[in-house]
């Protein structure tokens, strides 16, 4: 499966994670850009829109989002979602290969997409020349040790129930986000990108465990494709075992921390 097959997938428990994940860590990516009435934003690999219509709602009728993703099943969820919204275009795109505008973006802001590009750095390259001189660059990533404790749990159950790891569920894909997952490491990559003037920031988000987190989690995200090849007798077994595995390790919260950094268009 790819991954625009995967968040097809995971609509909607990827939508019931928006008040207490997306919609919050959205509002943090646009907090640092700061979008001013008046100014251009592309959203880069926007899911259901959690930062691209505060993003509208912040540059007015003047303004204007290129909202971007490679999911239909999501970029259905953002335009009902933003249905009052006139200056938000949805678009079904790979953001890397997206044309920009004449002039360029005033604002690229791309919130827990950027380790999802094939080659993060020459992605994110692109990203920062889509921006006009001066234009910011706005980065949200997972922060060193968010979903840590989590994922070591999922994995342990599916490998369990999958009779031994990689029997049958895949494991989870690791990607680039451990280059990028601190202050330091985010602010020294987004210099290396093409940006001055960086600052980086922390927005802690702790949720609780419950049954319903727990799963939306798994089937709303990338830990769903761990479950390619359970049968549904299976999948109900790391339903039930997971909230127990996370219990008897002392897991009482899932930890959905994020490191945000913002620069401007350096040449
Ligand atoms: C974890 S979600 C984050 C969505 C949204 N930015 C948010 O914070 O709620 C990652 C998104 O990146 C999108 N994505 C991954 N690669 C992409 C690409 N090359 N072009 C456009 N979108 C992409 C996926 O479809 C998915 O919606």
């Amino acid at each position: 499966m790819g991954l625009r097959e995967v968040f097809d997938a995971a609509r909607d428990e990827f939508a019931a994670l928006a008040p207490v994940v997306w919609d919050r860590l959205g509002q943090a990516v646009v907090d640092l850009g700061e979008p001013a009435p008046g100014e251009h934003v592309l959203d880069a690999c926007c899911g259901i829109g959690s930062s691209a219509a505060p993003a509208a709602r912040a540059v007015g009728p003047d303004g204007s989002v290129d909202a971007v993703d490679l999911s239909p099943e999501l970029l259905g969820v953002g335009r009902r979602r933003a249905a009052g919204l006139g200056n938000v275009r949805f678009a079904q795109a790979d953001v890397t290969a997206w044309p920009g505008r004449d002039g360029g973006y005033d604002l690229v802001q791309c919130a827990f997409g950027v380790f999802f590009l094939p080659d993060m750095d020459d992605a994110a390259r692109g990203l920062v020349r889509l921006l006009r001189p001066g234009g910011r660059f706005v980065v949200a990533v997972w922060r060193s040790g968010a979903l840590e404790e989590f994922g070591a749990a999922y994995r342990d159950v599916v490998a369990r129930v999958a009779d031994g790891p990689g029997a049958r569920g895949q494991a989870p894909q690791r990607s680039e986000a451990g280059r990028i997952n601190t202050e330091d490491s985010l602010g020294t990559w987004l210099w290396s990108v093409g940006c001055a003037d960086v600052k980086v920031r922390t927005r802690g988000l702790r949720e609780p465990v419950s049954d319903e987190l727990v799963w939306n989690l798994v089937l709303g995200s990338g830990f769903r494709s761990s479950l390619d090849g359970l049968d549904a007798a299976e999948v109900e077994r790391v339903r039930v075992e997971l909230p127990a595995e996370l219990a008897r390790r002392g897991v009482a919260e899932v930890d959905f921390s994020a490191v945000l950094g913002v620069g401007t268009r350096a040449d």
